[in-house]
Formats: structure tokens, C-alpha cells, sequence
């Protein structure tokens, strides 16, 4: 009987040798492997990108969604130009479906001549191919910065219109708070709107009444006209610049032109101690200078 276990693989130091080292490297390269399936990112499951915070929001992110304004947060208004590249650019830019071009004067110069209200107009409403605001909503994009859009494209196009004036915050945001609060008389929704509307007007001038410049209260002085317009901006343009109310919308010579058949002093009579819905120094408490130097502002703008 030989000392020898029968049939051993392992018979020569050579044989030890390479046995030794397929004993470690068998087992190396199967942990390389299995590292490597580990790691793998294309599976899903633990250990791949599956759980990242991205992918995971994206998963879980819901189907709509709902993106809460504060409606008593101070607008920020757009400018034209970034009205301009939202929205108008679609079809302004490159011409499409027959749109003027922007910057290009040979397709505004006709448009131009209609004048800026008749654009505006045109654009809120639509017109052909083109869809009424651009195709925007009124809660996305107010008449104010459709308009500042205009002048930023017609500008572009050779017109050198001035920005409109911005609507008064104070205004808007009173106007709702008052339509809250007005009493629901036997009056029609309608009337109690437009009660509302002159309320909060009101009421925005109250607070800024009291700030209106005492300037060019003594006598007719250079800066009546300075005088005048503050207190357009401060007070009269709650009103009229939108024409709320039924007041002569500011530089729109329809409004005015009927209006200004009467003499001058009873035209200010009329700034000075009211007439139907138009409150008596249009609700301030301004100086009667000033009063008349904002009619002045008012009137030089609809010749
Ligand atoms: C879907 C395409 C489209 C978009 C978006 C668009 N427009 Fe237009 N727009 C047109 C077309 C088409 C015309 C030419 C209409 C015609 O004359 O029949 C036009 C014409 C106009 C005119 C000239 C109107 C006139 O009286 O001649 C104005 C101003 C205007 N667009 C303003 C705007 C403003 C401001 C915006 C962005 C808020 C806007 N457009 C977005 C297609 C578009
Ligand atoms: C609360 C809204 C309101 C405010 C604020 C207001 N107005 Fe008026 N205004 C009106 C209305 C409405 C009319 C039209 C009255 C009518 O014809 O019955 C009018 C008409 C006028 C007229 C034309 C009168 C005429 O028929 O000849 C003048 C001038 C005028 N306003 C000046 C001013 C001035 C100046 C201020 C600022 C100091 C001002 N308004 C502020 C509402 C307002």
C-alpha cells in the first residue's frame, strides 16, 4: 500500500505552485466580476442612479401643477422685450403666417401708421393669423405689458412710441378689497362694479393725496407743468388712463375732443368741483393750481 493518497492532483512543487496561485486568482477575478455587476447602471434597484434625488423627484413629481401667485405681492410688470421673446417671438421673429417681422421697417411702417391705440387694440383683440394677446391669458400677461410688447417690437421697426403709463398697483388692489366690502344695494352687478372701481380709486388717492406736491401751489410758475403731472400720475390717472368710469382716457383725442368744445374755465370747474362720477378734485386734496395744472397735463396730451 503506497503512503501516497490515491490519484492526488498535486504530485511535483510545480503543480503546488500553480496550484497556490489559482487558489488566490480564481477567486479575485470572480470578485472583480461581481463588482462590476454591482455596479452595473443600466439594472434598476439599489446601488444604481435609480434612487438619485433627481430620478426620484421626477417619479414622483405630480401630473399637474398648480403655481400659487400672492396676490397681494407688489406686480412685477414684464418688459416689452422679455414679453417680446415669451410670447410674440413665435411668429414676430421669423414672419410667420404673414406677422410683420421684427425689425423690419418695411413690414411695420403700414401697421405703425395706424397709430399705437389701433395696435394695441388690434393685438388684444387679434386679427387674421394673429390670436387675440398673442395667444396669452389675461392673468399671464396684463394689457399693460401686451402693450409695452408693442412698443418694443413697433420701436424696433422705426415708430418711437413712449412706454404707457403703468397701471396705478394701489388702484387694482383696493378695487377688489372694495368690491368685497360694497354693500349690496338694489344697484345692478354692473354699477356696484364701477362703484367699487371709483371707491378703491378713491381710496388710492387718499394715501397719496397728502404726498402730492405743494409745488407751484403759489401762482402759475415754471414747474406748474411738473405740478401737474405728478399729480396726474399720483392721483387723476387711477381713472383716467384707463378710462374707468367712463372718464376721457388720457391722450385719446375722441375722449377730449367733445369735451374741450366748453371754455377752458369750465372745463376746470368741472376738475375742480366734479361732474357726474368724476369726484371733485378728482377725490385729492391738491391745490386748485395743481388741480389746473393737471388739466393742463391732461388736455395738452389729447391736442
Ligand atoms: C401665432 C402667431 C403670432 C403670435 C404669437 C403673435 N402674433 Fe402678432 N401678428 C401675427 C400675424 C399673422 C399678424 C398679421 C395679422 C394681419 O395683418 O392679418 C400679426 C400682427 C400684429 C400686429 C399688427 C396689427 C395691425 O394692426 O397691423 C401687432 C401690433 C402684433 N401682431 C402684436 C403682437 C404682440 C404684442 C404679440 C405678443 C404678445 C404677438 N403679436 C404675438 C401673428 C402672431
Ligand atoms: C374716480 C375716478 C376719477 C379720478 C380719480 C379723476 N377723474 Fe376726472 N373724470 C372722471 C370721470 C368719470 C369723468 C367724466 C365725467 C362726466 O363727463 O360725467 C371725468 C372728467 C374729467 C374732466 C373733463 C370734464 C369735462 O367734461 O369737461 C377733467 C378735466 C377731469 N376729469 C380732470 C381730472 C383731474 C385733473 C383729475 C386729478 C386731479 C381727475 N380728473 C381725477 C373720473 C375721475
Amino acid at each position: 500500500m503506497s503512503e501516497a493518497p490515491h490519484g492526488a492532483p498535486i504530485k511535483t512543487p510545480g503543480q503546488l505552485i500553480a496550484a497556490v496561485i489559482a487558489g488566490f486568482a480564481v477567486p479575485i477575478v470572480i470578485i472583480i466580476l461581481l463588482a462590476y455587476y454591482v455596479d452595473n447602471t443600466t439594472r434598476t434597484g439599489a446601488g444604481t442612479d435609480e434612487l438619485s434625488t433627481q430620478q426620484v423627484a421626477a417619479r414622483i413629481a405630480p401630473i399637474a401643477q398648480v403655481s400659487v401667485h400672492d396676490a397681494n405681492a407688489p406686480r412685477v410688470y414684464k418688459t416689452g422685450e422679455q414679453v417680446y421673446q415669451a410670447v410674440c417671438a413665435a411668429c414676430h421673429a421669423s414672419g410667420a403666417a404673414g406677422a410683420p417681422k421684427f425689425g423690419n421697417s418695411g413690414d411695420w411702417a403700414p401697421r405703425i401708421s395706424q397709430g399705437f391705440d389701433t395696435l394695441v387694440k388690434t393685438a388684444l383683440a387679434g386679427k387674421g393669423a394673429m390670436p387675440p394677446r398673442g395667444g396669452t391669458s389675461p392673468d399671464d400677461y396684463s394689457d399693460y405689458e401686451i402693450s409695452r410688447a408693442i412698443v418694443y417690437m413697433a420701436n424696433h421697426g422705426g415708430a418711437n412710441f413712449q412706454d404707457p403709463p403703468q397701471p396705478a398697483p394701489a388702484a387694482a388692489q383696493g378695487a377688489s378689497a372694495a368690491a368685497g366690502a360694497a354693500p349690496a344695494s338694489g344697484a345692478d352687478a354692473a354699477a356696484n362694479a364701477q362703484a367699487a372701481a371709483a371707491a378703491a380709486a378713491i381710496a388710492a388717492i387718499g394715501k397719496t393725496a397728502s404726498a402730492a406736491p405743494a409745488a407751484g401751489g403759489a401762482g402759475q410758475s415754471a414747474d406748474a407743468s411738473q405740478a401737474g403731472k405728478a399729480l396726474y400720475q399720483q392721483v387723476c390717472q387711477a381713472c383716467h388712463a384707463a378710462g374707468v368710469l367712463g372718464a376721457p382716457k388720457f391722450g385719446n383725442k375722441d375722449d377730449w375732443a367733445p369735451r374741450l368744445k366748453d371754455p377752458m374755465d369750465k372745463v376746470y370747474d368741472y376738475a375742480l368741483h366734479g361732474k357726474g362720477q368724476m369726484p371733485p378734485k378728482g377725490g385729492s386734496s391738491a391745490s386748485d393750481a395743481d388741480v389746473k395744472a393737471a388739466v393742463d397735463y391732461m388736455v395738452s396730451a389729447a391736442k
